[in-house]
Parts: structure tokens; C-alpha cells; sequence
């Protein structure tokens, strides 16, 4: 698929399988989504806008390249998006962040938005959404269909954990949008939950339920 990368780096793996394991808490969760952003950051943005300004080294003056980090906006999906965004601020700390509050309802599984609140402008910014679950592709449609209506244009979708489905839904509805997947996961279950997943992700991330 175009505009589509599943990454095979083994830290990421290495660290989602960490994720997974019912048995570890929230304190390490929460590192662990932070550094697995950070991860997938560092390609997500291999083609960040650069400028050159002037450096004086201790040898001459010269014009170099530094990321216009005013030309991007992190974008969480509320609430289990919050956790990735310091991994992308580590990277680049200048970036803006807006947030979209969205839940699933629990018989439906259709996602209600609640919150809104994007940087202004949006035009002319790269955005990087993220969410670290992609299950049916409900949420990621709807903030990516939220942003455009607001005039975002340049779109990257950053998800730990995606199923078949909702990576399909995301693609066929945003084609234009570059997702980022940790690891693609067999399949969804009756209750809209990712197989094998890591369960819910907002709750090991907050310690709720
Ligand atoms: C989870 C997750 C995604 C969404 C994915 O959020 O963080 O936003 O479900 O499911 P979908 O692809 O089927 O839409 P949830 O609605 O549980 O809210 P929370 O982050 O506040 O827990
Ligand atoms: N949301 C989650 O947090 N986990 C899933 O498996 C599906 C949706």
C-alpha cells in the first residue's frame, strides 16, 4: 500500500511485545509508548522542513540546516494519544500540540469527538496524529476528517498497533494521509478489540479500570 510503512526495526518490536504482556505496569507502559514514539518518530520525520541559519564555529561563519520545528504539530487522539506525544517532543520540543478528544462507544464502537483544539494556523504545518491503536479505523477517520475540515493538509497518522481493518479504513478513506504502524496484528474481536493487541490502551496508560 502506498503511504503505508509497517516498521521491522527490532527495538520497536522488542518494545511492543513488552507492551503486551498483561503483566507489565503502568509506570513502564507509559515509558515504553513514549520511547516506541520517539522510535517511529525518527523516520516518521525524515522529511521535516530544514532552514539554514548562521553558526559561527570556533573556525568560521557558516549557513547550516536546522528543522523549522515551528512547521509541526503533534496531534493526539484522546486519551491514549497523549501518551506518544513527548516521544515526538524529545524530538523536535519546538512543535505544536493540539488535541482531539474522541470516544468509542462501547456497543457501537462509532467514535463521539469531544474536544477539539487545533494550532493556528494549520495550513502550512506538517501534522503528526497519533494514536497508539488503530482498531476499526473509526477514530483515525474522524480526527484526520476533523483536521482537513480545519485546513490541515500535510498528514501523518503514527499508531502503535494497527488491525487489518482499521489500517484499510484509514487508507481508503485519507489515501493522501502517510500512516505509520508499529506492528500490523492478526485481527479485531467481537468487541472491536485488537488481536492480540495490548488491550486498552488509554487504561495501562492512565491505570484506570
Ligand atoms: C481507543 C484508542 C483509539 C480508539 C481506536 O480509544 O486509543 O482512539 O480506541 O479504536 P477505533 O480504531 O475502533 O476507533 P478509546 O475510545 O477507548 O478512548 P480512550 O483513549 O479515552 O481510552
Ligand atoms: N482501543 C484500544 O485501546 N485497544 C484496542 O484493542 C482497540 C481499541
Amino acid at each position: 500500500m502506498d503511504n503505508v510503512m509497517v516498521f521491522d526495526h527490532p527495538l520497536i518490536q522488542h518494545k511492543i511485545s513488552i507492551l503486551r504482556n498483561k503483566a507489565t505496569g503502568t509506570n513502564e507502559f507509559r515509558a515504553l509508548i513514549e520511547e516506541i514514539a520517539m522510535l517511529m518518530g525518527y523516520e516518521a520525520l525524515r522529511d521535516l522542513p530544514l532552514e539554514d541559519v548562521e553558526v559561527e564555529t570556533p573556525i568560521e561563519t557558516c549557513m547550516t540546516p536546522m528543522i523549522a520545528g515551528r512547521k509541526l504539530a503533534v496531534v493526539p487522539i484522546l486519551r491514549a494519544g497523549l501518551g506518544m506525544v513527548n516521544g515526538i517532543l524529545a524530538l523536535v520540543p519546538s512543535a505544536k500540540v493540539g488535541h482531539i478528544g474522541l470516544y468509542r462507544d462501547e456497543v457501537t464502537h462509532e467514535p463521539h469527538e469531544y474536544y477539539c483544539k487545533l494550532p493556528n494556523p494549520i495550513e502550512e504545518r506538517t501534522i503528526i496524529v497519533t494514536d497508539p491503536m488503530l482498531a476499526t479505523g473509526g477514530s483515525g477517520v474522524s480526527a484526520v476528517d476533523f483536521i482537513k475540515e480545519h485546513g490541515g493538509k500535510k498528514i501523518k497518522f503514527m499508531a502503535i498497533i494497527a488491525a487489518p481493518e482499521g489500517l484499510k479504513r484509514l487508507h481508503e478513506a485519507h489515501p493522501d494521509v502517510q500512516i505509520y504502524v508499529g506492528h500490523l496484528d492478526r485481527c479485531l474481536n467481537e468487541n472491536a478489540y485488537i488481536c492480540p493487541g495490548l488491550g486498552d490502551a488509554g487504561d495501562r496508560i492512565f491505570g484506570t479500570k
